[in-house]
């Protein structure tokens, strides 16, 4: 009993080590914390530990308020611990505590972390270079082993990644240009302890700037100086030819990686003076947009490729933003139809496999009643609940609701707005776990209110694991806008050689959309009485059923979907071809989904 005790009290303090970790990157650097979390979430611990480490090592190593023995003396001290700490298994500070479990945990080779603390604390008096090629062996003094030990984490994984000797070169002009990126955007935070990490030469060939950095200010050397910078990392960062011979998952993350620090060096770009008061970071809809295709696509070589490495999995620290975490589990049935209707038994053959509505009618719902418009969504928040508790009852896979679409900014602000408040009272409000449902979002971040953003992405965060039904919100959805952000993917790609044009099929340009995995629309219910597709889903709804109703949507529940459902069983589906025998008339025979 008291080992129980005493081993679920290391465990809770790992995962409190982990937690810090975790911590200490997603605040400082959001950018990597992202690429982290492309990788298995079983890895994920393991980076926070070492970039933690890192960041620990070089604070000590660069503290303004200690003199040069003081810093040379407590790295010193920090790095003694550390190798007690291992002999040990454990440590009472969380970053050499995390960073200990995962030395031993992937069976790592702390000697050549120690070669990093030995280049820091070489240097605790002050990091000045003369030439480019002083920079870089700095640099490299610091940054390789961690890169090394990255590799053999993912080869302890079985994520074996081939290196080519004739690219040495290139691997560590591609190191140098992820450094100088970080250097330019943390540019305000070096100057304010003094420091400014750029060799002397480049300095001196602008004229004035080393000096006006310094002060804090931004001039017209200063901004040539950034801006030739800013194109020499680009330089090193645009190698794309590393990309050949990656597997699938570490590619992309090895893309994404490479987009957001390229993105990076646009937002130093575009900082103008607060370059020199506040860290660089790309904004959220940037990140957004290059991460929500990488996060897909690396979920998606996860699943082909099975993932040998879970048995190594710590404790995982459990989330920190104060909101709780509902893996899958036991799942609640969705209440009952209020009237105690039941769903038709339908066999699963049967059943369209995505249904996808337009919910429309709400505006004229209100204006019936001599109500305000959005008193109509309102209401129909009613038969949302109701559609996917039928779409549960049923047995549905995927629902696919149209919330708000890209042309719908044309309305007053305050019909607008209204229905965005209305739209975030829904998700904070709503159980979509408890009943087993992975809710998702399509759409573009841009225009949207940042709180609105943060709760779609915090529902689709909490909901991931959940398998029951796959509810997909398309706010702020466009599917032409859809289609053209995959285009410019596919043509970047092209551009950038990483694929030949002559060679893109559609599983490809599937591939870029929103959610690359949300399956074709079987089935597409519109109510309001329209008989229009309104810019939805052109690309899943293409061989779709169409199904209109005329009744407004706050008037529908629960049973009109299973009526639309039902009425699907009895289409015939062809996909372009003829019937070998002449057709007869169908009843209840299964639909040849
Ligand atoms: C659809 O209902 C919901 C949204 C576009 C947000 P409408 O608001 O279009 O309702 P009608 O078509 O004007 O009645
Ligand atoms: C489609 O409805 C959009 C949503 C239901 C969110 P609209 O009412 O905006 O469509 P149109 O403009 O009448 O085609
Ligand atoms: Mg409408």
């Amino acid at each position: 009993m008291p080992d129980r005790l005493t081993s679920s009290s290391n465990e809770r303090a790992l995962r409190a080590a982990y937690r810090h970790c975790r911590r200490a990157v997603r605040r400082r650097d959001p950018v990597e914390y992202a690429v982290m979390q492309l990788t298995p979430p079983a890895l994920r611990p393991a980076w926070w530990a070492m970039w933690a480490a890192f960041a620990a090592a070089d604070d000590i190593a660069d503290d303004p308020g200690t003199d040069r023995a003081e810093r040379a003396a407590r790295l010193h001290a920090w790095t003694t611990q550390l190798d007690g700490d291992l002999a040990g298994g454990r440590s009472d500070d969380p970053v050499r505590h995390a960073l200990v479990d995962t030395v031993h945990r992937w069976d790592l080779d702390l000697g050549t972390l120690h070669r990093s603390f030995t280049t820091l604390a070489a240097d605790t008096g002050g990091r000045e270079f003369a030439t480019w090629a002083q920079w870089s062996s700095w640099v490299r003094g610091t940054n390789h082993s961690w890169a090394v030990e990255g590799l053999r984490l993912l080869a302890r994984a079985g994520v074996h990644i081939p290196l080519w000797l004739d690219r040495t070169e290139s691997y560590r002009r591609y190191l140098d240009g992820l450094y100088l990126t970080d250097t330019l955007a943390d540019l305000g935070d070096d100057l304010s302890r003094g420091e400014l990490l750029l060799p002397a030469d480049v300095l001196a060939s602008f004229p004035g700037a080393e000096d006006d950095l310094r002060a804090g200010r931004y001039t017209p050397a200063v901004r040539d100086l950034v801006s030739h910078l800013t194109g020499r990392a680009r330089h090193w960062l645009h190698q794309p030819e590393l990309l050949g011979g990656l597997p699938p998952g570490p590619a992309v993350v090895f893309d994404a990686a490479t987009r957001l620090f390229l993105a990076r060096l646009d937002a130093v770009d575009a900082a103008g003076g607060k370059l020199l008061h506040q860290p660089t970071v790309p904004s959220r809809v940037t990140r957004w947009r290059l991460l929500a295709p990488a996060r897909a696509q690396t979920a998606l070589a996860r699943r082909l490729l099975s993932c040998p490495v879970d048995h190594r999995t710590p404790p995982p620290p459990a989330e920190s933003r104060g909101t709780v975490v509902v893996e899958s589990g036991p799942v609640t049935s969705p209440p009952p139809h209020p009237g105690g209707a039941r769903p038709p038994s339908l066999a699963p053959g049967e059943l369209p496999r995505h249904v996808a509505v337009i919910m429309d009618g709400n505006g004229r719902w209100a204006t019936q009643r001599g109500l305000p418009r959005s008193e109509g969504r309102r209401e129909g928040s009613t038969a949302v609940r109701e559609a996917f508790h039928g779409a549960l009852e049923l047995g549905l896979p995927y629902l696919t609701l149209y919330s708000f679409s890209t042309e719908n900014w044309k309305r007053s602000t305050d019909e607008v707005s209204e229905l965005f408040a209305l739209c975030r009272e829904e998700l904070r409000t709503h159980r979509f776990a408890q009943y087993g449902v992975r809710a998702r979002w399509a759409g573009s971040p841009e225009g949207l209110p940042e709180d609105l953003v943060d709760e779609l992405l915090r529902v689709q965060h909490e909901t991931r694991h959940q398998t029951r039904l796959t509810l997909t919100l398309c706010l702020n959805y466009g599917g032409r806008a859809e289609l053209t952000r995959a285009a410019r993917a596919l043509a970047h790609r092209a551009a950038s050689g990483q694929i030949d044009p002559a060679r893109i099929h559609e599983a490809d340009l599937a591939a870029q959309l929103s959610l690359p995995d949300l399956p074709d629309v079987d089935l597409l219910w519109r109510t309001g009485g329209e008989q229009r597709v309104s810019n939805f889903l052109p690309w899943h709804a293409a061989y779709a059923e169409l199904h209109f109703t005329d009744a407004l949507w706050p008037d529908t529940d629960r049973r009109d979907l299973w009526q639309a459902v039902t009425a699907y069983t009895h289409r015939r589906r062809r996909f372009g071809s003829a019937p070998r025998v002449p057709e007869q008339p169908r009843s209840s025979a299964p639909a040849p989904v």
